[in-house]
């Protein structure tokens, strides 16, 4: 199994290298580690979701160094320049209409007539898609359905053997996937996965923005199921009070007593850092050795509502 390497030029010119050769490779970005390969390549993305253990039908998003590498996959409107002025690099994935002929793996968007771009601003990750100089595909990396890495050893204990390198960034300062929103229609704006970029911040630029609503059963974006990033523990939500054998997620100042472990996201209730810590922590609480992990309401706006959509799920029934 291959350990970690630290960024520098020449990993990174030699993960760019091992992405061209159609090689998987691990890379931190601001939300977590990613799971690159070679958008390009059809035997490449194959790999990715066999990796992942990651149903077929669930697109992957392609990430690209800057706004100009886009302008040859899809169809990017007023809104999506706005957006990307605005909020690129960083957290932000749209979902836009792709050009026809755009040299992208069928594998990648599952067949669909659109195409999820990303421009991340993590400095490795940016350092790795000029490197690698092809659009590089990157689920986060972890077997599908289980927990988000936010440390390069997350990544080598979930997916090791099947990575050809994994390069060690530190923590992943977002700690939450990125927002991914639907801009293919002209008539509405819809926010398929609220994460690192909050909802208010695209509000701001777009006005009032549709989804997801409803039952978190039916998916929003396809292969967005209601039970993902679980531990191996079950998880209580809105806890005020904990059971005996129950590891503790808590947040603030008021901590219930009595748990095997605490971990608290944010002792100072800052939101930011409880989504920094939130993936780590849920691995920490579901290594205490609890029969269940009980976590307290997580209250308010912002990335509030991103960490709520993740411990949902990650509390959701099992299929
Ligand atoms: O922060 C992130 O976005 C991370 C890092 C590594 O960049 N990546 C990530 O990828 O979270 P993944 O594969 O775990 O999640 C991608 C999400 C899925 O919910 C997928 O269904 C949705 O994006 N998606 C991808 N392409 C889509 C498309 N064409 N239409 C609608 N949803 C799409
Ligand atoms: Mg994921």
């Amino acid at each position: 199994m291959t350990q970690p390497v630290p960024p520098d030029p020449s990993t990174i010119e030699a993960a760019g290298a091992l992405l061209r050769a159609g090689r998987l490779v691990a890379f931190p970005t601001e939300t977590v580690y990613g799971l690159g390969a070679d958008a390009t390549q059809d035997e490449a993305v194959r790999r990715v979701y066999a990796a992942k253990g990651r149903p077929a039908h669930n697109p992957l998003i392609v990430h690209l160094p800057d706004l100009a590498a886009a302008e040859p996959l899809v169809h990017l409107d007023e809104r999506a320049r706005l957006l990307a002025a605005a909020f690129w690099p960083g957290p932000l994935t749209l979902v836009l209409p792709a050009r026809p002929g755009n040299g992208i793996s069928v594998h990648a968007t599952a067949g669909l007539m659109t195409l999820a771009i990303r421009v991340p601003v993590h400095p490795v990750a940016q350092a790795l898609l000029r490197a690698a100089g092809r659009p590089v595909v990157a689920p986060s990396a972890n077997p599908s359905g289980r927990v988000s890495p936010t440390r390069a050893a997350h990544v080598q204990d979930d997916l090791g053997p099947a990575v050809a390198l994994v390069l060690d960034g530190g923590e992943c300062p977002v700690g939450l996937e990125s927002t991914v929103l639907d801009l293919s229609r002209p008539d509405r704006a819809a926010l398929l996965r609220p994460g690192g970029l909050p909802r208010e911040a695209i509000e701001a630029v777009l006005g009032p923005l549709v989804g997801p609503g409803g039952d978190p059963a039916r998916p929003a974006a396809p292969g967005m199921l209601a039970s993902h990033y679980a531990p191996a523990a079950p998880v209580r939500l809105d806890a005020k009070s904990v059971a005996p054998r129950e590891a503790l997620l808590a947040f603030g100042t008021d901590v219930p007593p009595g748990a095997l472990a605490t971990f608290n996201l944010s002792p100072s209730g800052d939101l930011a850092e409880a989504a920094a810590n939130l993936f780590a922590m849920l691995r920490a609480a579901d290594r205490a050795g609890a029969d269940r992990i009980a976590v307290v309401p997580i209250p308010g706006a912002g990335l509030a509502e991103a960490i709520r959509d993740r411990l949902r799920r990650s509390a959701a029934p099992r299929s």
